[in-house]
């Protein structure tokens, strides 16, 4: 059975700068790895370099942009993707990631089905992996390494309980970079 555990050296593609994508960048620079950051925003691209990110992607400027990771990677390919694209991502992800590469599939950012070509899935025996949250002990891992690291989350906005539906309009906006929390 294939290793799908994150080693120092290893790289990983995150999509774009919302929640998830600035979290997994966080852990990824963490755990050693070289990290390929991608956004629509060149402004937020700046962000991602001062927080870390070692190769940035404006994925709406290049649009082959899992080509482009590829060769940041000198040809390999990235070791781990976090796709929280869905449908409309998963292609070029597949494009950018090495042979025996791991696809976690998180997100659905870009709907729920669409049309993509499996062939790079198969010449690369490429690892597609659902994940939907996690168990208590992961969070409790989780959160002994924050604290181990002294990593501080990225918190965008907060915005009280009763605001949940501006908080929603904020967020379908994308201007945010990281999360964005309801204070209950
Ligand atoms: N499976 C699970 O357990 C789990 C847990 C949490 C979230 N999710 C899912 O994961 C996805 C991401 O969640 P989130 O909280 O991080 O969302 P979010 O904060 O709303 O992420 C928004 C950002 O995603 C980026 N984005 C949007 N479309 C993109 C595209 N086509 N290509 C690349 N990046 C794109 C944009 O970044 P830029 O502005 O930088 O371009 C945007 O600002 C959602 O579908 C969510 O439902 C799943």
């Amino acid at each position: 059975m294939a290793d799908d555990s994150l080693k120092p050296g290893d790289t990983v593609l995150i999509q774009g700068t919302g929640g998830v994508s600035i979290f997994a960048l966080q852990f990824a620079k963490m755990a050693g790895a070289t990290v390929i950051a991608t956004s629509s925003s060149d402004e937020k691209l700046s962000r991602l370099k001062a927080m870390g990110a070692d190769h940035l992607i404006n994925y709406r400027s290049d649009t082959n942009w899992g080509e482009t990771a590829r060769a940041l990677t000198g040809g390999r390919g990235v070791d781990h993707v976090i796709e929280v694209g869905g449908p409309s991502t998963l292609e070029q992800s597949m494009i950018a990631a090495r042979v025996g590469g791991h696809i976690s599939v998180i997100g659905i950012l870009t709907g729920v089905a669409g049309q993509l070509s499996f062939v790079p899935a198969l010449v690369k025996q490429l690892r597609l992996q659902g994940v939907l949250v996690g168990s208590r002990t992961q969070q409790q891992d989780m959160i002994r390494a924050i604290n181990a690291n002294g990593m501080r989350p990225v918190i965008d906005r907060h915005f009280p309980l009763s605001e949940i539906v501006e908080a929603f309009r904020y967020q379908e906006t994308n201007q945010h970079f990281g999360k964005i929390c309801l204070d209950i």
